[in-house]
């Protein structure tokens, strides 16, 4: 077992600068909200598939813009909720690992993602064999992987992504059912983290505070327009326009935050980060890049 101590991230260290990311994301083409899984999911509110394929198409143009690449999986008939590809899986190196959804309407979603990461020629592939929604309830950080339970992963699946990735993973209980996954409270700010402490059981919250002393907490208000499920890469963080206080605290702390409108996708209980599995290229030390700011 790895000492709190020695896991514990360093100060953020002077400029931040953004480093060309590589994500994975499926146009909402079958998107619906015909069945709920989570309390955003509200079958009789009606969805507007074209305004949630323009937000998707904006969102994807946001990252091109920004020098990152993006690769997007072909979503199906029927998999209404696979415009969601961060819970597809983890692709860290030259590893990778499958989801296996908690929620039967996502079963499928599985093999589907499997497929595609099996396209990326990774040394090794593997389907998960505990339930696993992916970066949905993994966040990769430099140093280790926060992992999410309480809700669709199962504890037992971070002990698997432990050995699959060789990586230390810290479990975090979630305990509210809004945010039902880690990519919902908490977010990856390279060297630091953004995160809404109630969204945690006590000993999980103190867990946070303890190694992420300088972490940005999130308001309510933030928190309940799914603010913290956004993306960064080192400068820009890409996240919901709604979360106006969370865009203000990441200026203060020298990101350059980027609004986006995803409000056709929160009906499903989306945002920015769950549109986006990233393809981490594995290092801890992510390679040299163009410097902040643009
Ligand atoms: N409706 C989807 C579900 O409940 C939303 C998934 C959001 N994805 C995420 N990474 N948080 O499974």
């Amino acid at each position: 077992m790895t000492s709190v101590a020695t896991l514990r991230a360093p100060e953020p260290s002077g400029a931040r600068r953004s480093v060309p990311r590589r994500y994975l994301m499926c146009r909402p083409d079958h998107f619906e909200v015909r069945y709920a899984i989570n309390p955003w999911m509200d079958t009789t509110a009606p969805v507007d598939r074209v305004l949630a394929l323009a937000q998707w198409e904006t969102l994807r143009a946001t990252y091109e813009r920004h020098g990152h690449r993006v690769e997007v999986i072909a979503g199906e008939p029927g998999l209404p909720d696979m415009v969601f590809a961060a819970n597809g899986g983890l692709v860290i190196g030259d590893r990778a690992l499958s989801a296996r959804f908690a929620n039967a309407e996502r079963i499928a979603e599985g093999p589907s993602y499997h497929r595609w990461m099996a396209g990326l020629g990774m040394r090794s592939l593997v389907a998960a064999i505990e339930i696993n929604e992916g970066e949905g309830d993994f966040a990769v950080t430099p140093r280790h992987i926060l992992a999410g339970t309480g809700f669709r992963t199962a504890s037992a699946a971070h002990r698997e992504v432990e050995s699959h990735f060789e990586r230390p993973v810290i479990s975090l209980e979630l305990v509210d059912p809004r945010f039902y996954h880690l990519d919902t409270a908490l977010m990856v700010l390279g060297d630091t983290i953004a995160y809404y402490p109630s969204a945690f059981a006590p000993a999980s919250a103190a867990l946070l505070a303890e190694l992420y002393p300088g972490a940005v907490i999130a308001t309510s208000e933030d928190a309940n327009v799914l603010g913290l499920n956004g993306v960064c890469d080192g400068y820009h963080v890409f996240l919901s326009d709604r979360a106006v206080a969370l865009a203000r605290q990441l200026e203060s702390r020298g990101y350059s935050p980027i609004g986006v409108d995803m409000s056709e996708l929160l009906k499903a209980g989306g945002s920015v980060k769950c549109c986006t599995l990233e393809i981490h290229c594995g290092t801890s030390e992510p390679p040299q890049s163009s410097e902040a700011p643009e």
